[in-house]
């Protein structure tokens, strides 16, 4: 029987230039630097500017990743966005980055899980590239999430940003490859629309025709976070026969440090094996793992073979966790 496993061979990312640090923002929102510090560990974010696409981070994150995996578009079979602000209603953004990279006769589509889009996009690219659709697949998350926020709301526009990150994706099927535990080891995913109501936005195409705003009650949503996020980390663990001691470093989604904090507790992980983003970047939303994950392999502290742990919940509510080890047997 063949050893099938899907590596994770390489990873690439992109922020937008323009900085916004919280006292930019606290002299247009009723806010301040020290509140946005204490309740959500954020210090500023990178917003997109007039013209600049979600499509445009997509396509420099993965141009990265290519680079890094040292493969061309042509070497693409497979394209997933992660995202829940995409350039136009339709087509995806995906098809856009296709072309852009030239990545003729991949299949190419978007995911839409929100926050959660990362984890839920890799795992549908490990379903197909396990199923036979394909040896190498781009997984991007990008956001430019600023274009969703109402500026007037406190309580929500301080919490996100705008950025892409992408890893590349490759399948090991040949015994040959001597693929072993490495790439995707488990992947959980869940959603409950009972909770639809908590974080949403009050438009879109068939309801009222308008892109909307972020609306969230973020005390439920932390509760649900805490909660959602340790259990299906859990069940990764046991899909993968794992335990948390097993994990060099966890990648989490950026939402709030405290989420963050809450979650290196119940896995009892050290506080330098857990990937810090959010103090820079804010929410990225669907493109916060990746930018995490990117951030820490380029300074060197994700190294091949590492163990991975990634988790993430937002809108819908929909929330997975995905273990990894990164890299490919050398
Ligand atoms: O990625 C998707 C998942 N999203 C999340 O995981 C977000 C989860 N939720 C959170 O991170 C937190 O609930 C927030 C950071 C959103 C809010 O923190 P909180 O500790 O739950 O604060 P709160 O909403 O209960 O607000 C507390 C106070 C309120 O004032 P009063 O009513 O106590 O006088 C707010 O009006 O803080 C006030 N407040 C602000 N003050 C200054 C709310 N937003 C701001 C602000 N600046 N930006």
């Amino acid at each position: 029987m063949t050893n099938q496993r899907v590596l994770m061979t390489a990873v690439g990312s992109y922020l937008p230039a323009n900085v916004v640090t919280n006292e930019a923002l606290s002299s247009f929102v009723d806010t301040d630097d020290a509140w946005i510090r204490r309740r959500t560990g954020i210090a500023q974010r990178h917003l997109v500017a007039d013209g600049e696409t979600t499509s445009d981070l997509a396509y420099h994150a993965a141009t990265k990743a290519l680079a890094n995996a040292g493969l061309a578009g042509g070497d693409i079979d497979l394209i997933i966005i992660a995202t829940t602000t995409p350039d136009n209603t339709f087509p995806s953004t995906a098809t856009k980055l296709q072309h852009m990279i030239d990545a003729k006769g991949a299949i190419a589509f978007d995911i839409q899980a929100v926050c959660a889009g990362f984890v839920y996009a890799l795992d549908v690219a490990d379903a197909m590239l396990r199923s036979g659709r394909g040896r190498r697949a781009l997984v991007v998350g990008a956001e430019s999430f600023s274009k969703l926020l109402d500026w007037e709301d406190r309580a929500t526009c301080v919490l996100f940003g705008d950025g892409a990150g992408a890893v590349v994706l490759e399948l090991a099927d040949d015994a040959g490859d001597d693929a072993g535990d490495w790439g995707i080891r488990s992947s959980v995913l869940h959603s409950d629309g009972a909770y639809r109501d908590i974080l949403y936005v009050d438009g879109g195409p068939s309801s009222n025709a308008a892109v909307g705003h972020v609306r969230m009650e973020g005390k439920e949503v932390f509760r649900h976070a805490v909660e959602k996020l340790a259990s299906v980390m859990d069940e990764a663990l046991s899909a993968a026969n794992m335990q948390a001691g097993d994990i060099d470093w966890l990648v989490p989604h950026q939402a709030n440090v405290r989420i963050i904090d809450a979650m290196q507790k119940k896995m009892d992980l050290p506080s330098d094996r857990v990937v810090r983003t959010v103090e820079q970047h804010a929410n990225t939303s669907a493109a916060s793992i990746p930018l995490a994950l990117s951030a820490a392999v380029d300074d060197g502290r994700i190294k091949n073979g590492d163990v991975l742990a990634m988790e993430a919940i937002g809108g819908g509510l929909a929330w997975g966790a995905a273990l990894v080890k990164f890299g490919r047997p050398l």
